[in-house]
């Protein structure tokens, strides 16, 4: 039986990189799946536990399409992971207030209005679990990015106070901070392989993080194992950040 077996997830940003690995080992593991990213991204899977919704998270109505999908498609909804996000990298004179704003609302306000929708979903079944992707540039920084680091140590602020008015309902809510991974995000980048090698012998493992590495820890967020977990941002970067 898998470990989240009769469980009923929302996975946002499916499309790609570590959405879209997490919404595969979510299935994997028995999970009924809303995957959710914007509407021209592929959103085609092979596992039929896995349904697509190509839907803007920054949108007004987004939250109500998104857990109403879910909790029509799948009867209730057991675990909200917030992952879609979004990087702009600019030093500080040039960041303007629309790109600082655009940011802030996709990897932060998006995030709040979606687990607020969800909440009561999620109080109802009686294990809710909420997970956000930070970043390890929630606690560090590097240039040319103020409003990244801005809205993921926002997250984690916001993760621990729906951790602490949620327990009471059983619901737990926690955030991955991710190193270095090889994604969609980071592809420009990590296609040169001098960058790779450079991050790669940064951290302690001494490779770059894969989607897999994340969805992983995400599944142990969400399923049993992470019952008395709450309220935590778990760095998940092989060692990146041990050192200066
Ligand atoms: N890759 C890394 O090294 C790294 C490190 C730390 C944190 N993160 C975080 O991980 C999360 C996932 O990113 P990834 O690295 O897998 O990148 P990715 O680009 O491969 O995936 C991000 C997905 O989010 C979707 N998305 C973006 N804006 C959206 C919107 N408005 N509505 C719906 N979907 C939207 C994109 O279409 C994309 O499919 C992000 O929050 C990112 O900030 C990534």
């Amino acid at each position: 039986m898998g470990r989240l077996a009769g469980r009923r997830a929302i996975v946002t940003g499916a499309a790609s990189g570590i959405g879209r690995a997490t919404a595969e080992l979510f299935a994997a593991e028995g999970a009924q799946v809303l995957a959710v990213d914007r509407p021209d991204a592929d959103l085609a899977f092979d596992h039929p536990a896995i349904a697509p919704l190509g839907q803007d998270i920054g949108e007004d109505a987004a939250p109500e399409t998104i857990v109403g999908k879910a909790v029509a498609e799948f009867g209730g909804l057991d675990i909200l992971y917030n992952n879609a996000g979004i990087s702009h990298g600019a030093p500080v004179a040039d960041t303007t207030d629309e790109a600082f704003d655009r940011l802030v609302a996709i990897n932060l306000r998006a995030g709040f209005r979606l687990s607020r929708a969800a909440t009561p979903h999620l109080a109802a079944s009686g294990h809710g679990r909420l997970i956000f992707t930070a970043s390890i540039m929630a606690r560090h920084t590097d240039n040319g990015l103020v409003a990244y680091s801005a809205s993921k140590a926002g997250v984690v602020g916001m993760m621990r106070t729906f951790a602490l008015e949620l327990g009471r309902h059983a619901v737990t809510s926690n955030a991955i901070l991710p190193g270095a991974i090889a994604t969609g995000m980071t592809a420009a980048s990590f296609q040169r392989e001098e960058v790779t090698a450079v991050w790669a012998k940064k951290a302690a493992l001494k490779r770059l993080g894969q989607p897999l590495d994340i969805a992983r820890a995400a599944l142990f967020l969400a399923s049993d194992d992470g019952g008395f977990v709450t309220g935590q941002a778990l760095g998940v970067d092989g060692g990146l950040m041990l050192r200066v």
